[in-house]
C-alpha cells in the first residue's frame, strides 16, 4: 500500500487552466503533469534530469519535470509544449521552423528542446548558436545530431516552402508525418494506454549470474495490497523462448533457476499505478545464490568459465568467415606489413524513449500498443510465446522514440501480453531508464587484430582480419555480426588476398544486438586507422592510398561480388578532396603556432550492404483506390524518425504519377498492413521503397487499363472520379460503380520485392547483398596535449546515396549518424552494473557536435527505387576512424581502445612523451 499520504491540495495555472491536485509528497511534476492531468507532451526519457525529455516552463523559467516536486509548482504557472502550441507565436512559429529545417526526427526529444528554445526566443529573439547551444545545452537528442535544431532555433520564423512540383524524388518536401513531433501530440509507446490501465513491473536479476528461488509468490500478492497478479515462467502457455534468428532461439522471457545477466527478468508485478509505484521489492519472495561471472570473452573462453549454454561449447556462439587466396602469400610479396589490435566497447543506443506499451483484450485477441522496429517479428515471437494463433495476435506500434536497432528485439511486449492474458484487463508499463539500460541489446565489443600487406606503391595485397566479439548472454542478433562482420571487413576496396573470422562469444553481459551498423562500425575503426599506419610508414597522402585501393565499377569484392555499376566510393573520396587538402593546409598553419593545442584532420571510408546478408529480404506495400477517390497507402515500413513514411510515399506517388499530398498514409498495423519487414540494416528506403515503386506501377497500370490509355497518360484523383488524360483526349473513370473488395477499395495492388542475392557458400563467396552504400567521413579535431580532452572542430561526410529521394532527410540522417561516430570515438562505454544511466554513460550534448557539411553523392543503384541506397548505417561507419585518424596526426598518437576518453588519451601521450 502506498504509504505516502497526501494532505494538500496545490494549485497552479497549466496552460493557461486553473489545475488543482493532491500530489503525493515528492510527486514529480512530470508524473502528475502526465498521470493526474494527461499532459502527455511532456516526455519522459530518464527521470532523473539528464536528457531534459520533460522540460516545461515553471513561471516562464524552463526546469526538467521529473527534477521538481509538483509542491513547488504551487501558486505558479506551469507551461508545456501543447499549451505554448495554442497560446504563444514564437512557438507555433518555432514548429514551422522546426519542420522546414527537420529539426525533428523520431520526435520524443522534440517537446523539451522546443519549450527551452521558447524560453530562450522570449528573451532573445534572434539568437546565435552559442546562445541556442547553451539554452538547449540540458536536453539531449539521439537522432539528428543538433545540427538542424540549432538551424531552427536560430532562423525561428523560417516557414515551410510548398514544394516545387509534385514532392517526387529530389525534393525536400517536410517529413509527411512531422506535424504531430512539433506540435507535441505525436503519441510514444508510453502515451497511449487508456485511463486506470493496470501497472506492469518486472523483477530483475541483481547479479550477473546467479542460481534463484521463487518462494510462495501467489501468498505474496494476497499479502501485497493493491497486486493483483505475479507472473513466472510457469504462467507462459507457449514456449519460454525467444530469439530473432531462430536456429539461435534462446532467451527465456523469464529466467528459470538460473540468471545469465544483471538486469535479466524473473518474474513480474502486476497492480495498481500507486502500488507499482511505491512496491518494496525487498518483500518479493526470492532468495538469489551468486555464481562465478564472465563478463569478457577472455573470461567466458577460459576452460574454467561456465558455459553458458551447454549446446555451445566454450561459450563460442557461433563464427562468420570469409576468405579467398592467401593472406600468407600477400604477406610473403609485400613490401610492407603493418598490424594492430583494437578494442571496442559496448555501445548503448540510448534513445530517449525507454521502451513503453500497453496490452489489452480485444474481442478475444490480444493487442499489443508498442514502440517497435519490427511488428511482424514481433507477432511471430508472440504466437509461440503465447501458444497462440497468429489471428489471435495484434501489434500496434506507436510513435518510436528512437530505435537504431535495439527495438528490433523483444522487451515489454511478452510481459504485457501476457499480463493482459492473466488479468483480462488493459495493462502498461514503461521501462525505467536504469532497466532499459541493464536489460536491453548493445553494439558488440570487440577485439580486432588485423594486419594489412601492401606493395610500395600502397596497393593492398591482402588483409588477415581476426575478430572476437562479445556477444552477452543471449543471442539477439549475434549471429548476424558475427557473418556481416567478415563481409565488410575488407572496407570498400580491392582485396586479392583475405581471410577475416568473426567469433560471437557468450558472456554474463546483457545481450548484443542489432546498433547501427551491425558490427561494422567496430571493424572500420580497426581497418581504416592500419590503412593510415600504412599511408604514415610509406609517406602517401591518407586519402591518394585509399583512391589507389577503392572498389570500382567491374572490380570484384572480397566475396567474389561484381557490380556492374553504382559503386560510389571514389565518388565520395574524391568529393572529399577540396577539403581535404585545405583542411591539413590549414591545421599546419595552426600547429606552427601552438603546442599546448594540436590539430589534425583525419579520413576514413565505409561501405555498407543494404538489407539482409545473403538471405531473404521481401518486402510488401499495398495501395488502393476508395470509392470517394481516396488514394490509401498501406506503408508498413515502421518510420523510427528516418522518414520512411515521406520517402516511401514519394517513390510511390512518383511511380503513380501523381502529387504527394494525394496520397493517404496508413502506418504500420499487423491487421492493415502488410509484412513490410523490420526497419534494419538501411532496407527500408531501397526494399520498401522498391515494393512501394512496383504496387504503383501495378495500380497505375490497371487504371490505365480501363480506359485503354497509354503509358504516356497522367493521372488526377478527383473526388469519385480518376480522370485520365491520353495526349488529347481525357477519359473518365466513375468510382462509385465499382464493385469493392474486402478492404474497400475498387481498385488496388499488393507487391513484394525481395532483393536479388546468391547465398555465400563455406568460403563465404557469392552476392551477399543486391547493394551497397559507400561514404567518406573527414575529420578536424583540436587535442589539448595537456588533458588529453579531443573536441571535433568539423566533419564533412560525403555520401553516396544514388539518388537522394529527399535530400534533406538525407542530410538528417547523416548528422545524425555522425554525431553516434562521434560518441562511439570518444565517449561513449557502457559498464554493466555501472553506467547503467545517462549521467554516468555519455552521449554526445549539442555542445559536443561541430558544424557537419554533408557531400550528397549520386551514384546511382541499378536495383535502387530510381537509384537510391539505403543510407542509416553508412552515415556512422566512417566517422569514428576517421576521428581517431585526426587524433593521430594532431599528436602522432595511434589510439587504439575506443571510446579515446581523456585519461587513455593522456595516458598515451605521457608514453609517448616518455618515449
Ligand atoms: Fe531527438 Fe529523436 S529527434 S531524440
Amino acid at each position: 500500500m502506498d504509504k505516502r499520504v497526501s494532505k494538500t491540495s496545490i494549485r497552479f495555472q497549466l496552460n493557461g487552466q486553473p489545475a488543482q491536485v493532491q500530489p503525493l509528497p515528492g510527486e514529480r511534476l512530470s508524473s502528475t503533469l502526465r498521470e493526474r492531468l494527461d499532459t502527455r507532451d511532456v516526455k519522459v526519457g530518464c527521470d532523473a534530469g539528464d536528457c531534459g525529455a520533460c522540460t516545461v516552463l515553471v513561471d516562464g523559467a524552463p526546469v526538467c519535470a521529473c527534477l521538481t516536486p509538483t509542491h513547488q509548482a504551487d501558486g505558479k504557472e506551469v507551461e508545456t509544449l501543447s499549451g505554448l502550441m495554442s497560446s504563444d507565436p514564437i512557438a507555433t512559429d518555432l514548429s514551422q521552423s522546426f519542420l522546414a529545417h527537420g529539426a525533428a526526427q523520431c520526435g520524443i526529444c522534440t517537446p523539451g528542446m522546443m519549450v527551452s528554445s521558447v524560453a530562450l526566443l522570449r528573451s532573445n529573439p534572434e539568437p546565435s548558436e552559442s546562445d541556442a547551444m547553451d539554452a538547449l545545452g540540458g536536453v539531449l537528442c539521439r537522432c539528428t545530431g543538433y545540427r538542424k535544431i540549432l538551424a531552427a532555433v536560430c532562423a525561428p520564423t523560417a516557414k515551410v516552402e510548398q514544394p516545387q512540383g509534385q514532392g517526387h524524388s529530389g525534393s525536400d518536401i517536410v517529413r509527411l508525418d512531422g506535424i504531430p513531433k512539433v506540435t507535441g501530440t505525436e503519441r510514444f509507446g508510453d502515451d497511449v494506454a487508456p485511463q486506470d490501465t493496470l501497472v506492469l513491473r518486472i523483477i530483475r536479476s541483481p547479479h550477473h549470474h546467479a542460481e534463484f528461488t521463487l518462494g510462495d509468490t501467489q501468498r505474496w500478492v494476497g499479502d501485497t495490497p493493491g497486486v493483483i497478479a505475479v507472473l513466472t515462467a510457469k504462467d507462459i502457455p507457449g514456449k519460454n523462448c525467444f530469439g530473432v534468428i531462430p536456429a539461435f532461439a534462446d532467451q527465456p522471457v523469464f529466467a528459470e533457476k538460473t540468471c545469465r545477466f544483471k538486469g535479466e527478468a524473473i518474474a513480474a508485478i502486476v497492480g495498481d499505478a500507486a502500488a507499482i509505484d511505491t512496491f518494496d521489492e525487498s518483500t518479493f519472495p526470492v532468495t538469489w545464490q551468486p555464481l562465478a561471472d564472465a563478463l569478457t570473452p577472455d573470461d567466458a573462453l577460459s576452460p574454467k568459465a561456465a558455459l553458458l549454454h551447454d549446446q555451445r561449447p566454450g561459450n563460442v556462439m557461433c563464427t562468420g568467415f570469409v576468405t579467398r587466396g592467401s593472406p600468407q602469400v600477400a604477406v610473403d610479396q609485400a613490401e610492407i606489413v603493418v598490424n594492430g589490435t583494437y578494442t571496442t566497447a559496448f555501445v548503448e543506443h540510448a534513445y530517449i524513449e525507454p521502451e513503453a506499451g500497453f496490452a489489452q483484450i480485444v474481442n478475444g485477441r490480444v493487442e499489443v500498443h508498442i514502440c517497435t522496429q519490427a511488428p511482424v517479428m514481433n507477432l511471430d515471437a508472440l504466437v509461440d510465446i503465447l501458444g497462440l494463433a497468429h489471428e489471435k495476435i495484434r501489434i500496434v506500434p506507436t510513435g518510436i522514440g528512437g530505435g537504431f536497432g535495439s527495438k528490433l528485439d523483444l522487451s515489454v511486449q511478452p510481459f504485457l501480453a501476457l499480463a493482459a492474458i492473466k488479468t483480462g484487463r488493459a495493462v502498461r508499463m514503461s521501462y525505467s531508464r536504469v532497466e532499459s539500460m541493464q536489460s536491453t541489446t548493445k553494439r558488440h565489443p570487440a577485439e580486432i587484430n588485423l594486419t594489412i600487406a601492401a606493395d610500395s606503391d600502397g596497393q593492398i595485397l591482402g588483409i588477415n582480419f581476426q575478430g572476437t566479439f562479445n556477444t552477452g548472454a543471449y543471442a539477439s542478433w549475434g549471429p548476424t555480426v558475427a557473418n556481416r562482420v567478415p563481409v565488410h571487413a575488407s572496407g570498400p576496396y580491392f582485396v586479392p588476398h583475405y581471410r577475416a573470422e568473426a567469433t560471437a562469444v557468450h558472456t554474463h553481459c546483457a545481450p548484443s544486438g542489432a546498433f547501427r551498423g551491425f558490427g561494422v562500425p567496430q571493424s572500420a575503426i580497426a581497418l581504416e586507422s592500419e590503412l593510415d599506419e600504412l599511408a604514415l610508414r610509406l609517406d602517401i597522402d591518407p586519402l591518394e592510398l585509399r583512391l589507389r585501393n577503392t572498389l570500382t565499377d567491374g572490380v570484384s569484392t572480397i566475396t567474389g561480388q561484381v557490380f556492374e555499376s553504382g559503386v560510389g566510393i571514389k565518388a565520395c573520396l574524391e568529393a572529399l578532396k577540396p577539403a581535404w587538402d585545405l583542411a591539413r593546409a590549414e591545421v599546419e598553419a595552426f600547429n606552427a603556432n601552438h603546442n599546448d593545442a594540436r590539430r589534425g584532420v583525419g579520413i576514413a571510408s565505409g561501405w555498407y550492404g543494404c538489407g539482409n546478408t545473403s538471405l531473404p529480404n521481401p518486402s510488401t506495400i499495398k495501395c488502393g483506390i476508395r470509392a470517394d477517390g481516396a488514394l490509401v497507402l498501406h506503408q508498413g515500413a515502421v518510420d523510427i524518425g528516418q522518414g520512411s513514411n515521406t520517402v516511401i510515399t514519394q517513390i510511390f506517388a512518383q511511380a503513380l504519377g501523381v502529387p504527394v499530398d494525394q496520397v493517404t498514409l496508413v502506418g504500420a498495423d499487423t491487421d492493415v498492413t502488410p509484412d513490410a519487414g523490420k526497419t534494419s540494416a538501411s532496407r527500408q528506403t531501397f526494399v520498401s521503397g522498391n515494393a512501394a515503386r512496383l504496387s504503383a506501377s501495378d495500380l497505375r497500370a490497371q487504371i490505365l487499363h480501363k480506359v485503354n490509355a497509354a503509358e504516356t497518360s497522367s493521372i488526377h484523383f478527383e473526388p469519385s472520379i480518376i480522370r485520365v488524360v491520353d495526349g488529347v483526349q481525357t477519359h473518365e473513370i466513375a468510382l462509385a460503380g465499382l464493385q469493392t473488395n474486402a478492404d474497400g477499395y475498387v481498385l488496388s495492388a499488393e507487391e513484394t520485392y525481395d532483393p536479388p542475392i546468391r547465398p555465400l557458400d563455406e568460403n563465404g563467396q557469392g552476392d551477399p547483398y543486391a547493394q551497397f552504400g559507400y561514404a567518406a567521413h573527414l575529420a578536424v579535431v583540436e587535442v589539448d596535449m595537456q588533458l588529453g580532452t579531443t573536441k571535433v572542430i568539423k566533419v564533412i561526410a560525403a555520401q553516396d546515396v544514388g539518388h537522394a529521394i529527399n535530400p534533406n532527410l538525407v542530410e538528417g540522417q547523416v548528422e545524425g549518424g555522425v554525431a553516434q561516430g562521434l560518441g562511439m570515438a570518444l565517449m561513449e562505454e557502457f559498464l554493466p552494473g555501472r553506467t547503467e544511466n545517462l549521467h554516468d554513460y555519455l552521449i554526445p550534448t549539442i555542445g559536443d557536435v561541430p558544424p557537419i557539411e554533408t557531400l550528397i553523392v549520386e551514384i546511382p543503384d541499378p536495383h535502387g527505387p530510381f537509384g537510391a541506397k539505403g543510407l542509416g548505417e553508412h552515415a556512422l561507419i566512417p566517422t569514428a576512424p576517421a576521428i581517431l585518424n585526426a587524433i593521430k596526426h594532431a599528436t602522432g598518437v595511434r589510439m587504439t581502445q575506443v571510446p579515446a576518453t581523456p585519461a587513455r588519451l593522456k595516458a598515451k601521450l605521457k608514453e609517448q612523451n616518455d618515449g
